[in-house]
Order: structure tokens, then sequence, then C-alpha cells
């Protein structure tokens, strides 16, 4: 588990390639001193993540529009999105509804196909008793293996793309932490076990702590030092996966 303080365009190519690299930047929406975009990164990610690897990034579909040239340019490709639905948000001045999701989009690297990218599938244990039979598959879902598929109450179902978390709100030591849980999803779901994760703005460290629970190794960066050591100090309370009490 590493922490490192300073600017990750500069510092996070030399400690790939990573099997994961997530990213929370700063999208110059707010007054907020540590708020200012960072042109680069994108290049730089790309360059430093294994051909299996993937790209999840957090931001609202303004900041994927002003920035999808970028994505682009770089030689990312996206590869589908995420809703994280919070108790309460912040909206701004000219919102019309209460602002209470996130986007989180996943992209990989334009000269590997989908296929051979890392994914686990992520389930929840909620399906119901039943069997569907498909008699007609989509054309435009794409290749379905199985015919029809049987499910059990309690069993495996995947999971939805609208993910309600509850925000970090009250307990956070960054403005913008995102929590633990969701960082939890993504992380099992796009690195393998004892993979690598490149957080490249860590903030309050959240993807370490998520690491640590997930048994994956990581490497954040932050810019701002104080922000750093507290990121640090969090990181390094958490117990590693394993050496916890057990029940
Ligand atoms: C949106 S916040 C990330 C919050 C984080 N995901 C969390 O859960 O706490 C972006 C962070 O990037 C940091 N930052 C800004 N520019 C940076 C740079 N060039 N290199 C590294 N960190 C940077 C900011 O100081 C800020 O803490």
């Amino acid at each position: 588990m590493t922490l490192l303080t300073g600017d990750s365009a500069l510092l996070m190519p030399w400690h790939g390639p990573y099997d994961m690299i997530l990213v929370d930047p700063p999208y110059g929406d707010t007054s907020l001193a540590w708020d200012r975009c960072v042109p680069d990164w994108p290049g730089k990610a790309l360059a430093a993540l294994k051909p299996s690897g993937s790209l999840w990034v957090f931001g609202s579909l303004r900041s994927f529009l002003a920035s999808s040239a970028a994505f682009r340019n770089a030689g990312w490709k996206y590869a589908q999105e995420l809703v994280w639905e919070k108790q309460n948000g912040s909206s701004f001045h000219a919102d019309r509804f209460r602002r209470v999701h996130e986007l989180l989009v996943q992209f990989y690297r334009d000269d590997t196909p989908w296929r051979a990218v890392y994914n686990s599938v992520p389930t929840t244990p909620d399906a119901r008793a039943r069997t569907v039979r498909r008699k007609h598959r989509p054309p435009h879902m794409g290749q379905i293996d199985a015919g029809h598929y049987v499910s059990e109450d309690g069993g495996p179902r995947l999971m939805r793309s609208v993910i309600p978390v509850r925000n970090a709100h009250g307990r956070a030591i960054h403005p913008t932490e995102k929590p633990v849980a969701l960082l939890e999803i993504l992380i099992r779901t796009s690195c393998p076990p004892g993979g690598l994760v490149g957080d490249w703005f860590a903030g309050s460290g959240a993807a370490g702590v998520a690491c640590r629970l997930a048994g994956r190794r990581y490497v954040g960066c932050e810019i701002d030092p104080v922000m750093a050591q507290k990121a640090r100090d969090r990181i390094a309370s958490v117990l590693p996966l394993g050496e916890g009490i057990s029940p």
C-alpha cells in the first residue's frame, strides 16, 4: 500500500503497470483550492495500464461530454457506465432537480478487445426462483451463450447498474470523498485478486481502504501533502484482508 505525494501525471507512470486505474479527478467546477483541471492524465494513464486492465472515472455527464475528445485521442474506448445513487447531494446553481447521483464510466485501451479485459461479473444475492427461456435472442444485445437460465430464491443475480450507496457526508475527511463500499465493488469487478490498483487523485485514500479490504495492492497519489498524510494514516488503520478477527 503506497500513497505518493505530488503530481500524479509525473509520479504514477513510474509505479505501474496497473491492473486497474481509478480516477476521481478535479474538474475545475468549484472554487475549492485543489479543484484545478489536470489536462494530461488520460495519455499517461493509458501508457501505465496493462492491456487486460481498465479505467474507472468518476464524473458528471457534463464533465464527460467536455472531455470525450481527450479520452478518444489518448486511446481510450468507452465500455459501460454506472450510476451511483446517493441519499443526498449538492446541485449546481442552474439545476432544476436535486442532484443525488454521479456517473462512473469504465474505459479500456482501444488496442485491446473487450473480451481480453479482466472482468469478474458482480452479482447480488437477491434472485427470485424462476426459469427463463429465451426463444429469440435480441440481436442488439450481442451473443448470449445459454438459451435459458434457472435461478433460485436468494441466489446470485447480475448487479444492477444503478448502485445506491450512502455518501460519506458527516464523517468524511475530504469534501468529495467516495464511499469505500462503492469503490470495493469496482475494485473486485475490475482488478484480479492480488492485482495492482492505481488511484491517480487519491484524496482521502478511500480507494486504498477498499483495496485493503478486497486484497488488492494499491498505489495512490495526492498533491496536497496534508491530505496525503491523512490518507496514509487512514489506510494504515485498516486491517488487511485475512488479518481481521474471525467470528
Ligand atoms: C475529487 S478529489 C478525490 C477524492 C477521492 N476520490 C476520495 O474518495 O477521497 C481529487 C483530489 O485530487 C487531488 N489533486 C489535484 N490535482 C492533482 C494532481 N495533479 N496530482 C495528484 N492529485 C491531485 C486534489 O488535491 C483532490 O484531493
